[in-house]
This record gives C-alpha cells, structure tokens and sequence, in this order.
C-alpha cells in the first residue's frame, strides 16, 4: 500500500539538555514530504536544520511528536532497530563530505553495503555501485582514493554512498556549501536529477535561495518552528 508521504513529522520538539540551560532546538515542527517530492529547508544558522534532518532520518529521536517515514512510525524503535532503520531505508549527505580516507570511491559507496546484510551478493552490490559512479560522472574515478579526488567529485561520491541501498528518503544538509557557486548548481541539478529519476523524495537543506529553483517546494525555519510553507521561486532573501 502506498503511503502517500515519505516523511510525516508531527508537534516534533528537541531539546538538548546542557550543563546550565536546556537549548530548545525544535519547538512544535509540523512537517511532511511527499513521495518524490523534493523540499528546500531554509533557514538561518542555529534554527534546526540539522536537528531536523536527523530527526526525520532516526538519528536521534525527538523529545516529543511523531515521525513516520514510507508510513512507517519510528519513533519508538530501538537503537538496534533504527540502525537497520537508516541503512536500509533514508541516505544522508552531510556538508563536510565524510569519505573514509583509505578507502576508494567504489569501496566508499560498498562500505555501506557491509556494515550488515541487505540479501544481495557482492557482486551485485559492486554493479550497483560502477552503475551509481556512472551515472554521478565519476566512471573513471572508482578506483582512486578521496584525497586523490576534487570537492565537488567527492561530493558525488558522497551522493552515491547515500543512495546505494536505494532509500525512499534523503537528506541532504548543505550539500553545496564547500563548492563554488557553479559546481553547487551542477550538484543540486544532480541532485534533483537523481531524485527525480529514481522517485526519491529529499529534504535540501540550504542558506542559498537559488537552490530552491530545483526543489517542488520551499520551507522557511526560524528558532525550531516552520514559519512558512512556500511554493517554488520564493522571493530571493533581502538579508542575503
Ligand atoms: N548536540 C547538541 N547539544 C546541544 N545543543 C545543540 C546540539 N546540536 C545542536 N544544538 C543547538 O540546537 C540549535 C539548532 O541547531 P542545529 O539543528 O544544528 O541548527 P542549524 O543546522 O539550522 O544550524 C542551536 O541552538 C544549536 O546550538
Ligand atoms: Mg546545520
């Protein structure tokens, strides 16, 4: 049956407990992403972006509210639970690209694949990932390490990491913010592409207004509450 979202957050709160004082980082998040949609989350620096996305990923578990992800409620899983939970079902892009130094990038997207069983063979496995490489460009770069690639190839190697197990939802925080301005709209173009092609759904995570051009839909967050559910093309920030 299908779900008809694949993210449903519902009078989501975080609250990290600190030494002194308690940092609410989401205050009362109502929030869902369709299937094959694809949202922009815009917002300042400390709204809870971050929070967000691992929320929605079964990172971390919220304080209060729901989290349905394929119509499937998480937020009671175990550790145990939620570990099979994000290998299997969401991928993450985090901004700080974090490649595994000695690997190459073939053996970074097959990493994933052996860190517990998914009922394919390695060589089907590294099929899916010489097809991910080719697709995200890097054909003639599967066998060399990190250091050995540029940003915004590492960056795709990234992306293909995230999508080796064929997730229904990524999460995708700031992908674009170490890459110059050409390389960031050539990565979210791939990005989009990506999603579009496999019927992924993806929360973008951005300070750059223009990315929203790719995303179906933009939302605005302000001290860990959404403050507005636009559509496409919002008006460029005045601050920025
Ligand atoms: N592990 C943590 N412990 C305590 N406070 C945190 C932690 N992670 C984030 N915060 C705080 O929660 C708020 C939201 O952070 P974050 O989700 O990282 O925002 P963003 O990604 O939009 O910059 C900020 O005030 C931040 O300082
Ligand atoms: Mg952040």
């Amino acid at each position: 049956m299908k779900a008809g979202y694949a993210l449903e957050m519902t009078g989501i709160r975080k609250v990290y407990p600190m030494a002194d004082q308690e940092v609410v980082a989401l205050d009362g998040i109502d929030m869902n992403v369709a299937e094959d949609e694809i949202v922009a989350l815009i917002g300042p620096s400390g709204s809870g972006k971050t929070t967000l996305c691992t929320i929605a990923g079964g990172i971390l578990s919220p304080t209060a509210g729901r989290v349905l992800v394929g119509g499937e409620d998480i937020t009671d899983y175990s550790p145990k639970k939620l570990t099979e939970f994000r290998r299997t079902r969401v991928g993450f892009v985090f901004q700080a690209v974090n490649l595994v130094p000695f690997l190459t990038a073939r053996e970074n997207l097959l990493v994933v694949d052996e860190l517990g069983p998914t009922g394919r063979s390695r060589s089907d496995a590294r099929k899916r990932a010489d097809q991910l490489l080719k697709e995200l460009g890097l054909e003639g770069r599967a066998n060399n390490l990190p250091s050995q690639l540029s940003g915004g190839q590492k960056q795709r190697v990234a992306i293909g990491r995230a999508l080796i197990n064929s997730p229904e939802l990524v999460m995708f925080d700031e992908p674009t913010s170490a890459l110059d301005s050409k390389l960031g709209d050539q990565v979210v173009h791939l990005i989009r592409d990506e999603m579009k092609q496999r019927g992924t759904s993806a929360i973008i995570v951005t300070h750059d207004e223009r990315i929203t051009h790719y995303a179906d839909r933009t939302v605005h967050i302000t001290d860990g509450q959404i403050t507005d559910h636009d559509h496409q093309f919002a008006p460029a920030a005045a601050a920025l």
